[in-house]
């Protein structure tokens, strides 16, 4: 298993401040940045594009950019985003018409893939592709918003998903997203994730340091 990552998803932080809230969560000891592309017809909500990303890393960020997309199709802004200076690229299987063709492009323009599993989606498809993914997504809300309830069933699931990346023999992260805390950060890695997205649980807090240092002292049990 890989060293543990958290991955502070902006969906929750100051968009009119974004840089300085990237800095402040990144000083905070945050790992990843975690960049959740929406585009109200995947999921029910809008947000942010390759122009922000390629922002961030001008503004300076040097940390990996972990892009979910969470739009339909996906092979053109994938281009657009390893232009922009993402470092993952992940993408749902139903968003894309051809699932092994979107992957190897995110490796072919030098990024590191991913595909995200929706609560309701079967894990199948990926011991057809487990050689061309650096990181499976498990996600334990239903995409298009922040701040919602972690779905227990997911805690299954991540057993499912770490024995099939375990038994491959390979270095995939297994990440976890949505309804992440301190609360239920342990258990979570229990069941297998080693990456742990968390976007309200630390942006609606005042010191990000501190929520940030519980869910390591959890995670260090
Ligand atoms: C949901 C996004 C998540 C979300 C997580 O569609 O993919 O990354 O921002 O937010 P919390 O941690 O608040 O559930
Ligand atoms: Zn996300």
């Amino acid at each position: 298993m890989q060293p543990f990552v958290i991955a502070p998803s902006i969906l929750s932080a100051d968009f009119a401040r974004l840089g300085e809230d990237v800095d402040r969560v990144l000083a905070a000891g945050a790992d990843f940045v975690h960049f959740d592309v929406m585009d109200n017809h995947y999921v029910p909500n809008l947000t942010i594009g390759p122009m922000v990303c390629s922002a961030l890393r001008k503004y300076g960020v040097t940390a990996p950019i972990d892009v979910h997309l969470m739009v339909s199709p996906v092979d053109r802004i994938i281009g657009d985003f390893i232009d922009a200076g993402a470092s993952y690229i992940t993408f749902h299987p139903e968003a894309s018409a051809h699932v092994d063709r979107s992957l190897q492009l995110i490796r072919d323009g030098g990024c590191k893939a991913g595909l995200v599993f929706n609560p309701a989606s079967s894990l199948e498809v990926l011991k057809y592709v487990l050689d061309k993914v650096d990181m499976v997504l498990l996600m334990s809300v239903n995409p298009g918003f922040g701040g919602q309830k972690f779905i227990p069933g997911t805690l299954e699931k991540l057993r499912e998903a770490r024995a099939l990346i375990d038994a491959s023999g390979r270095d995939i992260r297994l990440e976890v997203d949505g309804g992440v805390n301190v609360q239920n950060i342990r258990a979570i890695a229990e069941a297998g994730a080693d990456t742990f997205v968390a976007g309200s649980a630390i942006f609606n807090t005042p010191d990000y340091s501190q929520v940030i240092a519980q869910m390591r002292d959890e995670l260090a049990q």
